[in-house]
């Protein structure tokens, strides 16, 4: 992410009002989006499946600031924010709570002594898979061949341990900036959809 600009240091003023509050969610269809960017995937999808709530998290003030951009000119209203690491808000999830989850090019910490940074391992399973509801899904999207790979090796733990078995049928399209980036850089994509049995 780049330097936050006025219009978006504007927008921060807004966070307020899209702040996650999960007591008012319950009985929803829940959509985590971990990681959004700069939001134009994540307001775009909102967009697609209105009978949808999106809790979108994100970091970088400069995303939060665009994607609160975002849902002021379109007018969303099925779009909330989470504002720090997303792990500290699965922390207060209740059981059963999630329908999808969606993590669209997470960081890749491409040096191999930064791999035990990268967001999708063992641990993240074990703190996600009790908020999934049955049936819920997960989307995963990757440039990097070797997270791709980490995550293909974590398949079997998923389908054995976890109940979550590789499935097709994406249900959304969207080329995020990342997306674009690699394909100009000649990067193969990898998309992981894994279903709660
Ligand atoms: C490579 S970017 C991809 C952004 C977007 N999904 C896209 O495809 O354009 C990954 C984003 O994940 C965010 N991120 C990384 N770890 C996170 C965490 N634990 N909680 C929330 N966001 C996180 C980063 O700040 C970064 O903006």
């Amino acid at each position: 992410m780049g330097r936050i600009t006025a219009a978006q240091k504007a927008n921060l003023n807004d966070l307020d009002l899209y702040k996650t509050k999960i007591k008012d969610l319950k009985n929803k269809n829940i959509v985590l989006d971990i990681g959004f960017g700069n939001g134009e995937y994540t307001a775009a999808y909102a967009n697609a499946f209105q009978e949808k709530h999106l809790i979108a998290t994100e970091v970088y003030l400069s995303g939060i600031g665009s994607l609160i951009g975002l849902i002021n000119k379109y007018k969303i209203s099925n779009i909330s924010i989470f504002d720090e690491d997303v792990r500290l808000l699965m922390d207060q999830m209740p059981k059963d709570f999630l329908d999808s989850v969606n993590i669209l090019f997470p960081d890749p910490w491409q040096k191999a002594k930064h791999h035990k940074r990268r967001l999708i391992s063992e641990d993240f399973l074990y703190q996600l898979h009790p908020l999934l509801k049955p049936n819920a899904r997960i989307f995963v999207r990757t440039d990097w061949e070797d997270y791709a790979e980490q995550i293909s090796e974590l398949d079997e733990v998923m389908s054995s341990h976890f109940r979550l078995k590789r499935t097709q049928n994406i249900e959304f399209e969207f080329e995020t900036r990342f997306h674009q980036r690699a394909i100009k850089e000649g990067r193969e994509i990898n998309s992981f959809l894994f279903t709660k049995l």
